[in-house]
């Protein structure tokens, strides 16, 4: 592999959402880079319960599209309902960021590669599913694949954005792309180079917001 890496803190502080993205096609040797990042990740007993469904067929893809669209709309909707009471910076980011999601909404079908993220329950310990709470760690086997695999989506100057609203429609998905019974989805990623400027600047909580010393909620000093 020729090294074209850049700065690794870089790469991570600059993974925003790129959801406007051009259909002409990802060379091959480009793909098989970030597909190869998605490999490298770790998993609970190096089980990798995951598979990558790469939808380049524009049918297929198109179809996508057409299940997505509504599900946006719908949540959407609702989130829109939630900015009553913002105002300025944060009511415009906030509508930036809507606009640039409704543009996915509309285009995610043109796309030239939708990559559909698969897991298999059964191949995973998920070591809290009988806890009395929402069971998280059996996505641990999976997301950083594709977190290993967005990050090389910046480095290629790849734009793309993580979604989930497909999950809604998996039963039809899972007949389009012939996923097998036991295997489901967690993840939908538009890939495609950017019309803009693409990955950039990213707003998210300070360090001393997000991490304690030693007692939850004590500074980390
Ligand atoms: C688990 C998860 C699900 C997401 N689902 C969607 C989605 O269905 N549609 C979408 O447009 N963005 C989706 N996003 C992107 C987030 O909205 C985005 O990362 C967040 O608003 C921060 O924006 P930024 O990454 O551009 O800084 C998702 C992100 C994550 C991590």
């Amino acid at each position: 592999m020729t090294d074209t890496s850049r700065p690794l803190y870089d790469v991570m502080s600059t993974l925003r959402a790129v959801r406007r993205l051009r259909e002409d096609p990802i060379p091959d040797e480009v793909l098989e880079r970030i597909l190869q990042a998605a490999t490298w990740a770790p998993s609970g007993g190096n089980l990798q319960p995951w598979r990558l469904v790469v939808v380049r067929d524009a049918a297929l893809r198109r179809e996508l599209g057409v299940m997505y669209k509504p599900l946006w709309e719908r949540y959407a909707a609702g989130h829109r309902k939630g900015l009553k009471g913002l105002e300025g910076e944060a009511l415009e980011k906030q509508q930036r960021m809507l606009a640039a999601a409704d543009h996915l909404g509309d285009h995610l079908g043109a796309a030239p590669v939708i990559l559909v993220a698969c897991f298999n329950p059964k191949l995973m310990a998920i070591t809290d599913a009988d806890m009395d709470r929402p069971s998280v760690v059996g996505g641990g086997s999976v997301y950083p694949a594709i977190q290993n695999l967005m990050l090389a989506c910046v480095n290629e100057g790849v734009g793309c954005t993580l979604t989930t609203l497909l999950c809604y429609a998996e039963t039809e998905v899972k007949a389009l792309l012939e996923i097998p019974e036991d295997w489901y989805t967690c993840a939908y990623i538009p890939l495609g180079y950017p019309v803009g400027k693409g990955h950039g600047p990213i707003s998210r909580r300070p360090v001393e917001k997000m991490c304690f010393g030693d007692r939850f909620g004590s500074a980390l000093g």
